[in-house]
């Protein structure tokens, strides 16, 4: 046995015992002929020491002084030795292990390592070295605790989510990643066949179809732990491949879906984090959603709603306004409240500057700038107050519940950016007075979602979700107006962020086919496309619906990491390549030749 215990695991009371441990030479240091090795497991570090006065005759001092002579840096030894107690004053307190250290005795040498490319250690993110250095070394980077830890934390969401899953009678089905090319939003990743020259598989981008199917199979309570590709724009909390607690149910409305899923993350809350979740999740409308706090994934743990007060300001004559008015935008305000924001807002002349600062931050977010009042004793004062009518000020100061020393911040414009915008301020603000913090984390679940939006740019009718989303009642005209017709969905919101999205289903093939053609599919496109799919609905399917959380997300929001890059073991950057392994690559010709595909410069040759 190359080990008797892990580099994390010995204590005082363990002085005296003889142990064997293995890993990696993370540290060492000479004091006076006395050699210190911080021996690091995925465990923890221990502090093995050569020390030649301290040995028995028994014991080859000089043998082992070579060895040890020519260890470096994460090389990967073995050792057994005595435990014994440090010397008092040398003990770490920040490590478990600190206070002993172990005598070597005997050592062997398994494996010798290169020079660093970067440091092992813990260090504070801004010392860690470029995000690409440590993705190409990730097997590296993947040596320091806090990367352990995130793997670990993820182990654990997962494993307590597939033993609950399994309690209630779920049952793990694994569906095919070489799949059809589909619909479901995002750009598939594409795979050709080398037996059908000429055509092509895809990776899924969800289970969606195949889960579905798996209820017409009478499955009835699936779930995967799933692997989705997407070929979308990068950003810090999406990879184009990633993973989805992904669940589907038969017989079941949305009450048992949200009872099922609060009951889940109650069960991850216990055995992740030790806590208790306060389930029933809080629900809100979208409509609430993005009039309240200018988003359809709300971050409601702290207040600073947004209020809509462009009714009261239409008789205004300030200019800007008015402009706005014309063009049928809005003026949306927060109230500031000075019980809630940090001192220097409060005062006069500092807060000034504070205010300035947040005009140009409005305007570096595409808006023309902000306007503001702040509550004094006599009422509502700023330049502009003059503008307005006493009787305006008054309704203002009532409706935004203004007090004294608070203060009203206004952005104005057309209405879909101005909500944005002023979501996007009300994140600002409520994170540089330090709203957030020591908030306990909070699940929203967002309900009432239209069927369908229109395309702010053509116009078009699109999924507000996806196609195969059950409008609510079951059905609905096709002639009438569609942009009103709701449906069955839902989304998962945490802190801000969606991190699951789902929807009671259409089992009826009539209805799924309807949906398809108000999205503008001629039959010929739906037969070509999900002929399999609408078929599979006409043998009896149950009704069914389910939900797909991003587990990537997840973690990486409850370990309060930067990106979700941090919980992948093997991600790609931020121009999706993978660093380690240098893919995407080019291949040889003769793999293109047997998948007859022809690159880009041979076509051109031929043209
Ligand atoms: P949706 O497309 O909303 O729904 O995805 C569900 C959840 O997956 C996560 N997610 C991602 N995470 C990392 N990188 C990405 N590129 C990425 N894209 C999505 C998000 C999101 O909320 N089939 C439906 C689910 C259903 O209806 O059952 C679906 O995939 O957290």
């Amino acid at each position: 046995m190359l080990k008797t215990q892990d580099c994390g695991s010995l204590r005082s009371k363990d002085i005296g015992q003889k142990v064997r441990l293995a890993g990696w030479v993370r540290f060492y240091r000479d004091h006076g002929g006395v050699r210190f090795y911080d021996l690091a497991d995925s465990f923890g570090i221990t502090q093995v020491v050569y020390d030649p006065e301290a040995y028995q005759s028994d014991v080859d001092v000089v043998g082992m002084g070579n060895v040890l002579n020519n260890i470096g840096r994460e090389y990967v030894i073995s050792i057994m030795g005595k435990v014994r107690e440090r010397v008092p004053g040398t003990e770490d307190e920040r490590n478990p292990t600190g206070k002993v250290e172990v005598l070597i005795e005997q050592v062997r040498v398994h494996n010798a390592s290169k020079p660093l490319p970067f440091e092992i250690a813990e260090q504070k993110n801004s010392m860690l070295p470029g995000e690409d250095l440590r993705i190409k070394y990730r097997y590296l980077d993947l040596r320091r605790a806090e990367m352990v830890s995130n793997l670990r934390f993820r182990h654990r969401v997962l494993s307590t989510a597939r033993k609950y899953l399994d309690g209630i009678g779920f049952i793990e089905v694994e569906t095919p990643t070489l799949t059809r090319s589909s619909q479901e939003g995002a750009r598939d990743f594409l795979i050709p066949s080398r037996i059908q020259p000429g055509t092509f598989y895809a990776l899924p981008q969800s289970p969606q179809l195949y889960k579905q199917m798996l209820m017409v199979g009478g499955v009835e309570k699936y779930f995967q732990v799933a692997r989705c590709y997407r070929d979308e724009d990068s950003r810090s909390d999406r990879q184009p491949e990633f993973t989805q607690l992904d669940m589907e149910m038969s017989f079941v409305d949305m009450e048992d879906i949200y009872r099922t899923i609060e009951g889940l993350y109650s069960q991850i809350w216990k055995d992740a984090l030790g806590k208790e979740l306060k389930i029933p999740f809080p629900r809100i409308s979208l409509d609430d959603a993005i009039s309240k706090y200018g988003t359809d994934a709300p971050d409601i743990r702290f207040g600073l709603e947004l209020v809509e007060v462009t009714d009261i300001v239409s008789c205004a004559t300030y200019d800007i306004f008015q402009k706005i008015l014309q063009k049928k935008g809005v003026i949306i305000a927060i109230n500031l409240r000075s019980d809630i924001v940090k001192e220097k807002m409060l005062d006069a002349n500092v807060g000034r500057k504070e205010v300035d600062r947040l005009i140009e931050w409005a305007k570096a977010q595409g808006m023309g700038g902000l306007t503001w009042m702040r509550m004094t004793e006599e009422g509502l004062s700023s330049n502009i107050v003059k503008y307005f009518s006493k009787d305006v000020l008054d309704r203002l100061a009532e409706r935004m519940g203004a007090r004294k020393g608070d203060l009203l911040l206004f952005m104005a414009g057309p209405k879909h950016q101005t909500l944005k915008a002023a979501g996007q301020l009300r994140l600002k603000l409520g994170r540089d007075n330090g709203l957030l913090e020591g908030k306990d984390h909070q699940f929203v679940w967002v309900v009432d979602w239209p069927m369908f939006q229109a395309d702010p740019i053509t116009g078009k009718v699109t999924s507000a979700h996806h196609p195969f989303v059950h409008p609510a009642g079951g059905d609905f005209d096709e002639n009438g107006d569609l942009l009103k017709v709701m449906s069955d969905s839902y989304d998962l919101v945490l802190d801000g962020s969606e991190i699951g999205s789902g929807s009671l289903r259409n089992h009826d093939p009539n209805v799924q086919r309807k949906v398809f053609r108000v999205l503008g599919m001629s039959e010929e496109k739906m037969e070509q496309a999900f002929d399999f799919f609408l078929e599979a609905l006409e043998f009896g399917a149950p009704p069914h619906g389910g939900i797909g959380m991003g587990m990537d997300r997840f973690c990486a929001m409850l370990l309060g990491c930067e990106s979700i890059r941090d919980v992948i073991a093997f991600p790609k950057n931020k121009k999706f390549q993978s660093l380690v392994d240098g893919s995407p690559t080019k291949v040889e010709q003769a793999k293109l030749d047997e998948l007859q595909l022809m690159t880009l410069a041979e076509e051109d040759e031929e043209n």
